[in-house]
């Protein structure tokens, strides 16, 4: 019986197999215990020579299920120790990096400068009210610079009668904003999102703009074109750069400018700074009067000067990049090849 029992013991695979065997021989039903019960109807001698074996198989039977239990366990952890073994001396495992997208960082780029030179920067919503984009900047309803603004209309309720809203085509509206807003004087910047009914390769239906504005006691058109020329020089990065301000129209500035930076076409190559060509980069002018009374400032006491610029336009001078649809299709090719993206 001993010998069967310790075999089984040490036979025992796993621990619920172990635990099978110790109920089988110990158990309340159990072969051995079955046999100590028989004790009791036993004369006392048969039951002293015969308890003292049994108590003794017992004891050994239990010793060696201890003794077993403790050996599967150190076998399991073993186990375990093997199987989840890790190098910690191991390089890592190199992970894909994100960056900041390029026109994020020319944004921020255009923001340090005029930061420099004194500027704030300025918000405005990108779904904007008909007065604001429109009205406020001298662009009445029948006025055909709204037709220009391939405008993007926002639905209104049936039988809603006002002018819908829009998403804004330039972000000009800032201006009146940040009047609003800040009084005067002021200097603000106001980057952002415009939307513009247009797909081509120099135009994507979302844009993106830097409007800026400074106003002052006596501000004139010679500090606009300072401004502007100190911008482009940090901005290009270009030991000289010349701008031509070519007279233009725009409804909210009166005189108004557009602005050409020269620079040069070799073989497809282009070069800012220096050669025959002029290649537009701006509108601006003198704040009209309308527009600043529009925003509760009296013309009589202040003027100023605006301008508003294409960020993704400057970025793909900066960066000699030729189509303007590759900045929003978010390919990982293009963004390294142009050192977006490591
Ligand atoms: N809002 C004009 C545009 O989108 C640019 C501009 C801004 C011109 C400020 C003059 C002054 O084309």
């Amino acid at each position: 019986l001993r010998t069967d029992w310790l075999a089984r013991v040490a036979e025992a695979a796993d621990a619920p197999a172990l635990e099978a065997v110790r109920l089988a021989a110990l158990g309340k039903k159990g072969e051995i215990s079955g046999l100590m019960k028989e004790l009791g109807r036993m004369t006392p001698e048969e039951r002293q020579s015969r308890g003292a074996a049994l108590n003794q198989l017992r004891d050994e039977v239990d010793a060696a299920l201890r003794a077993r239990k403790l050996g599967l366990e150190d076998a399991a952890l073993d186990a375990r120790l093997s199987g989840e073994w890790l190098d910690v001396t191991l390089p890592g495992r190199p992970r894909p990096r994100g960056t900041i997208h390029p026109v994020s960082q020319v944004t921020e780029e255009v923001i340090a400068i005029f930061a420099d030179m004194g500027f704030a920067v300025a918000e405005g919503p990108q779904v904007e009210s008909d007065w604001y984009n429109f009205d406020a900047l001298n662009i009445p309803p029948e006025h055909p610079a709204r037709q220009e603004h391939d405008t993007f209309f926002m639905a209104r309720a049936e039988g809603d009668n006002r002018p819908p809203h829009v998403l804004r085509t330039h972000t000009s509206p800032v201006q009146i904003r940040a009047l609003q807003e800040r009084g005067t004087p002021v200097r603000v910047i106001a980057p952002g999102r415009v939307y513009r009914m247009d797909m081509d390769q120099t135009h994507t239906p979302m844009f993106h703009q830097v409007e800026g504005m400074a106003i002052d006691r006596d501000i004139s058109m010679a500090q606009l074109k300072w401004t502007l020329e100190e911008f482009c020089r940090a901005f290009f990065e270009v030991p000289s750069v010349e701008l031509r301000f070519r007279a233009s129209h725009f409804p909210f500035t009166e005189p108004s400018a557009e602005v050409d930076i020269r620079c040069s076409w070799e073989g497809g190559q282009l070069k800012l700074g220096e050669g025959d060509s002029w290649l537009e980069i701006l509108g601006s002018g003198m704040m009209h009067p309308k527009v600043l009374e529009a925003a509760g400032v009296d013309p009589t006491q202040w003027q100023g000067f605006a301008f508003g610029m294409g960020i993704d336009r400057i970025a793909m001078l900066k960066y000699g990049i030729p189509d303007l649809r590759a900045f929003f299709e978010s390919d990982l090719r293009w963004l390294r090849h142009y050192g977006f993206a490591a």
